[in-house]
């Protein structure tokens, strides 16, 4: 199915209005070598829906070595749950080795968090988004004012397509609020991450993750020492404006 270029442009202009379930729905239509980006986080929403459509869709998790127990915990259960292939990515040890031999494990507080981010997120995920025509992000609007504004539904990837080949990037729940995110998941009964119930809302990696207060914004309790405007860690990167 779907190998020649889409034009991702008008047809955002239609997905926009589209219900995530739809979007879902013309994705899996389009590509069959289509994969799920699972953060082990609410983003579990778009394993459920994809399921309901393809028993037997496939989706992957960035280990970055620094996940919570909980988040481990949860993404075998996410795995039992559906009855899924979850390709579980470690980072290349090599790389980690000489990172943590030259500026040890913190190194993030210290002098930001793109290098590790890069070693422990981004190179894995280059590899695997390789070896698939298309991707299905959780990413939504309203989890940071200050990068994802404008996202849109579906996206021709241009930085992580193999060279010379194409890319399309799948952003279903764009237009979902979190609260739209979490009824589904309470009215479907779908599992989610204790995290939560210990006032988590955005969940990445256990150091640069803290709960937030009641009236903060979600992204606050992600790299909190760093600028809004920085908290993307070059998974979507096309996010962040130079
Ligand atoms: S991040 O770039 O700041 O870490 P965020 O946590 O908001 O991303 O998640 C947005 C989407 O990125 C998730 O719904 C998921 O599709 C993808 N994503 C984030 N972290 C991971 C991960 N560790 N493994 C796989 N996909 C991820
Ligand atoms: Fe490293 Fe933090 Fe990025 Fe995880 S979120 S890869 S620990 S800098």
């Amino acid at each position: 199915m779907a190998s020649e270029l889409l034009n991702t442009v008008d047809l955002d202009a239609e997905l926009q209005k589209a219900s995530p379930q739809k979007v879902i729905e013309y994705a899996l239509e389009q590509f069959d070598n289509i994969v799920v980006s699972f953060s082990g986080a609410e983003d579990v929403v778009l394993i459920h829906m994809a399921h309901q459509i393809r028993p037997d869709i496939k989706a992957f998790v960035l280990d970055t070595g620094r996940l919570h127990a909980e988040t481990y915990r949860f993404i075998e259960r996410v795995r039992e749950h559906y009855g899924i292939d979850i390709d579980v990515l470690s980072p290349d040890a090599e790389a980690i080795r000489k990172l943590v031999r030259e500026k040890g494990l913190f190194s993030f507080y210290l002098d930001g968090h793109q290098e590790c981010c890069g070693i422990r997120k981004i190179g894995p995920l280059r590899k695997k988004l390789k070896e698939v025509d298309a991707w299905i992000t959780g990413q939504r609007k309203d989890q940071s004012p200050g990068t994802r504004q404008g996202i849109p539904v579906i996206q021709d990837d241009k930085l992580f397509a193999r060279p010379g080949g194409n890319l399309v990037k799948f952003n279903p729940l764009a237009n979902w609020t979190s609260q739209q995110v979490w009824d589904y998941i309470r009215a479907m009964e779908i599992p989610y991450n204790e995290l939560h119930d210990k006032g988590y809302v955005s969940i990445g990696c256990e150091p640069c993750t803290r709960p937030i207060s009641p009236g903060q914004h979600e992204r606050a309790g992600r790299w909190w020492w760093e600028e809004a405007t920085k908290k993307e860690c070059g998974l979507h990167a096309e996010n962040v404006k130079p």
